[in-house]
């Protein structure tokens, strides 16, 4: 369509209209380790021609099977930047390996700072983006070093990222990716908070857009809703701790309405999916008894551009009932 519009228009296209397909996935940890190789996994592959036998299966599979389908599916979606979570580092290698030399990717595990338990990775495709810097913190009263907070289940950390666009007007912006804690609604209260902290800060140093994606655990309403109602600024945050907000100041008055703005709600309602839940666990598609929306895109509004072109929350099922996790994807077309 590009190549069709008259010169004229070409030359008046705004460059900052470059537009970013992104993910985020709770992949599900590989709780089901069966040591089998990506290439084992590929050659097993069936036929595509031959129809399956259709919803043969529904509990969850071990990630052999899985991560085929998650590969499959965010490459057919032209994603250029993705944030998981859950992911062992035997996942994010077959990833990599499935993705491709195209990918890079960031990320540490959350028990060590290094490669123990879970990440929540930064994928991003080298064509589109380049990286410029990465950090992580631990979302804890302890943040610059590999910690839990009391009461929460397990380590939880924040992935964060500098990152520039390769396209249009080449546009620099800041993504953290993060999965909170499923048991300890304090925990999400104060992730929530290190995060819109941490979020502010970069919005106000750089004057640039600032992405913010994860598993919050955390529905928009009702029970649990802490980290979602401090992330969105419809509550105060929880004090954090003292090095980390003097770290990442703010002038007093340098933007005092800060929050995170969820991009579902921004997209134009035509370009919204109507697919809701983000969680569904592994049940028979009948099941709806533990669905959820807790998986979301936001971003910053110091940006003014805070909008989505489209958003959607895919099924991770296909027809042969594998679920490619106990979780869906949700994609976000965002204008940089
Ligand atoms: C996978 O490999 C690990 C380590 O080599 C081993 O302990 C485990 O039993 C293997 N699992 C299977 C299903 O073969
Ligand atoms: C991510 O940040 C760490 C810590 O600063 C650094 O050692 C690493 O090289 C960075 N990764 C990439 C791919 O730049
Ligand atoms: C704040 O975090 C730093 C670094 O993780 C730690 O050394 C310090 O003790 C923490 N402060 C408090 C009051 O817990």
């Amino acid at each position: 369509m590009f190549a069709l519009a008259p010169l004229a228009l070409c030359l008046l296209a705004p460059l900052h209209a470059a537009a970013l397909r992104m993910v985020t996935y709770n992949l599900r940890f590989d709780s089901m380790p069966d040591n089998i190789t990506v290439q084992q996994s590929l050659a097993a592959v069936p036929d595509p021609l031959v129809q399956p036998a259709y919803l043969a299966l529904t509990d969850e599979q071990p990630w052999s099977t899985r991560r085929l389908k998650v590969a499959e599916h965010l490459i057919s979606e032209g994603i250029v930047l993705a944030g998981f979570q859950e992911a062992l580092v035997r996942q994010v290698d077959d990833l990599a390996e499935l993705l491709g030399d195209g990918w890079g990717w960031v990320g540490v595990g959350r028990d060590d700072g290094v490669a123990a338990g879970e990440f929540s990775p930064v994928f991003y495709k080298k064509s589109d983006i380049l990286l410029i810097s990465n950090d992580t913190f631990w979302t804890s009263n302890t943040p610059f070093e590999p910690s839990k907070f009391p009461g929460a289940g397990s380590f939880r950390i924040c992935t964060v990222t500098h990152l520039q666009l390769k396209t249009g007007a080449r546009t620099k912006f800041t993504y953290l990716n993060t999965h909170m804690d499923d048991q300890s609604d304090a925990q999400r209260q104060l992730a929530a908070s290190l995060i819109l902290s941490r979020a502010r800060f970069e919005a106000v140093t750089t004057r640039a857009p600032v992405l913010v994606t994860g598993d919050f655990n955390s529905p928009p309403t009702g029970g649990g809703s802490g980290a979602y109602t401090i992330a969105t600024g419809a509550e105060p945050s929880v004090p954090i701790n003292a090095t980390f907000a003097a770290k990442y100041a703010v002038p007093p008055n340098a933007d005092p309405h800060f929050a995170l703005v969820d991009l579902k709600g921004r997209a134009p309602r035509r370009a919204v999916r109507s697919t809701f839940a983000t969680f569904t666990g592994f049940t028979d598609p009948s099941d709806t008894s533990d669905w959820q929306r807790i998986d979301f895109v936001f971003g910053g509004v110091i940006w003014g551009g805070e909008t989505a072109d489209a958003y959607k929350v895919e099924s991770s099922r296909t027809d042969d009932g594998i679920l490619a996790s106990d979780h869906r994807p949700v994609f976000a077309d965002v204008s940089l």
